[in-house]
Order: structure tokens, then sequence, then C-alpha cells
């Protein structure tokens, strides 16, 4: 409804309505609750105007795709964590959660919404919003780790999209030799480097990795949304490729141990939390639960520096192979 007039004009409830599909009283009855949120002005005159919330859904870049995506899967997954909970207790399953009950799908989620070509464009726009905001910019990849040692070296971003990290990796560091891994689709649509320093591969995170003895595997942005039993399976999945002292950089949210934050200041990563367990079976760890998890993989994965890059909204969590 908010995109059925532009940013700076007004309309009437019934050309809101025609605009939208909607029955007219229908449309009403959703707009004067809507009023109370301070989603829309009434005018004066009795037309429709924009609020500050209704503009940004209309002008701010890929903000409409996330509300549709907060409110066809995340708001109507919600009230099925606990039947969830109920009918499948600690699952760590893909296929086994909210969304399966509350859009009675028997796949995990990634493979429903694949189905359809406008859902899978629907999240990918959704993701772009998520991902451009400030506290998520590349640059905190770049500046916030010491890349400097494997300025000659060779670094794999695994599940690293289409680039937005390896590009800004071989701007700053001319030498580094840089692979991104995806699942094919991905990469088909990935846009194709004219040099060779950065260089697009299909792979699937659960087999073997082809890159062997890499300096650097970097993560940004994967184990969130997979349970221990499969972050276990992606680790465990490299390590016939380390040679000791490779590198492993996980980059995510590190949620802070209790008392640290107020309720308001954590209530944020919470609800990533149960998002992701709504989702995917899947949750955000603290740094003790990312030195168990790498542990669990295997002893030989050591962590030797936790960092939280100034502004940043996910931390680094640096492992190095014992061999
Ligand atoms: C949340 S995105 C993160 C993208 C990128 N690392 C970033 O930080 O912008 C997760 C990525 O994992 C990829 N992915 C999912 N399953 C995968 C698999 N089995 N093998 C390789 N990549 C996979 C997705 O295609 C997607 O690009």
């Amino acid at each position: 409804m908010a995109n059925a007039f532009p940013a700076d004009s007004t309309a009437s409830i019934p050309e809101i309505a025609e605009k939208s599909g909607m029955h007219p009283d229908d449309a009403e009855t959703i707009i004067r609750h809507a009023l109370t949120y301070r989603l829309f002005k009434q005018q004066p005159n009795g037309t429709i105007a924009h609020s500050a919330a209704t503009r940004a859904i209309t002008t701010v870049p890929h903000l409409h795709a996330w509300v549709i995506h907060a409110l066809e899967n995340m708001w109507r997954d919600a009230p099925f964590i606990v039947p969830a909970m109920e009918k499948w207790p600690g699952s760590q399953e893909v296929n086994e959660t909210a969304f399966n009950l509350a859009q009675r799908k028997e796949g995990p989620f990634f493979k429903e919404i694949g189905k359809s070509e406008k859902s899978v464009r629907q999240f990918a726009e959704a993701m772009k919003f998520f991902l451009d905001k400030p506290a998520m910019r590349p640059e905190f990849a770049v500046e916030g780790y010491a890349w400097d040692v494997h300025a000659q070296g060779t670094v794999v971003d695994i599940g690293g999209s289409h680039g937005v990290i390896a590009f800004k990796l071989a701007e700053r560091y001319p030498a580094m030799k840089i692979i991104v891994q995806d699942r094919p689709e991905v990469v088909a649509s990935a846009p194709k480097p004219e040099k060779g320093q950065v260089e697009f591969q299909a792979h699937d995170f659960f087999m073997a990795q082809p890159v062997k003895e890499a300096d650097v595997y970097f993560f940004r942005y994967i184990f969130h949304s997979w349970s221990d039993k499969y972050c276990i399976a992606i680790l465990r999945a490299l390590i016939p490729a380390l040679k000791v002292e490779s590198r492993v950089l996980i980059m995510e949210h590190i949620v802070p141990g209790p008392g640290i934050l107020s309720p308001f200041q954590e209530r944020p990563i919470r609800h990533f939390d149960m998002a992701m367990k709504e989702s995917f079976n899947a949750k955000e760890r603290s740094e003790s639960d990312w030195k168990n998890l790498l542990g669990d993989a295997d002893k030989r994965f050591s962590v030797v520096e936790v960092r939280r890059p100034a502004g940043s909204q996910l931390g680094i969590v640096v492992a190095e192979w014992a061999g």
C-alpha cells in the first residue's frame, strides 16, 4: 500500500485501494489502524499522505523488499516457533522449523524459496537492504583484520556471493590471490573480473575444499544460518585442504555474555537468534560458543584472536590450524 502513491504526493483511500488491488472498505480498515502507528498521515482534507516511515518504504533502496520478507516469512513463521519446538525438541535439522509448520512446506527454507523465481529475487533484494546498512559495510572485513601478512598469499572467500569483500581486498592488496566460492547459480550471475586476481568458483561448502593450502579461508555471515551439526560439517570439509598455520576467519555476530548489555541493547541480537531459529534451526553465538564449535569440529583448530571492529555489527573470530 505504501507504494500505491509517490513519496511527495497524496491519495484518497479508494485510490490507494485500487492501486493495491483491495476493496476500499478493507483498505480503510488497514489504513485507519496503520495511522495509529504513524504509518501514513491523514491530511486535513481527508486524503492520505506519507509519514516518514511509509515514505522510507517507497524511497529507501530495497526496504520495500525487506518489509515484504519480514511480513511474508519472519512474521508469519514466528507464532510457530513454540509448536515447532514441541514437535521437534532441540532439532538441528533444516526442515523441522517454524517455517516448515507455518508455511506447510517439507523442505528447507532456501530449497522452498528456490522453487519460485519471484521468491528468489524478492529474498535477494531483501538481503541487499540488510547487507547495505552501514554496520555491515564490507570495509569492516578489510580494515578489521591484519591482512598485511597475507598480502602475497591466497584467500578463499567461502559463500562469498558476488565478491563484495574479495574486490575490496584485491583493491588494497594487488598481489593477493582471492578465490570466491558459492553455489553454481550464484557464481553464474557473478561479475566476470578482467584480471586474474579474483576468481569465482562453484563449490558446495559441505564438500571437500578444492583449494589446497590457502593462507586464509574466510566466511562472512555463513555459520549463523546453520545449526552446530552443519557448521561442524562445513569446518571439517576444510580439513584435508589445510596446511599448518592456515587461518580460518569467521565474521559473524559475537553475542556478548550475560549482563554486559542492557536488555534494550541485547534485544535486537535476541531477535536475530529467534529469526535464525524459526527459519533454519540455527542460532547466534557468543565467543565461547565459537570456541566450542571450532574445538568440536577438531581440536587442532585454535582460536588465536577475537576482533570486534569499532562500528561493525559483526566481529571476526580468527582460528589457526595446528596440523
Ligand atoms: C548470507 S549470504 C553471505 C554472503 C557473503 N559472504 C557476504 O557476507 O555478503 C550466504 C551465502 O552462502 C551461500 N551458500 C549457501 N549455501 C551454500 C553452499 N552449500 N555452498 C556454498 N555457498 C553456499 C549463499 O549462496 C550466499 O551467497
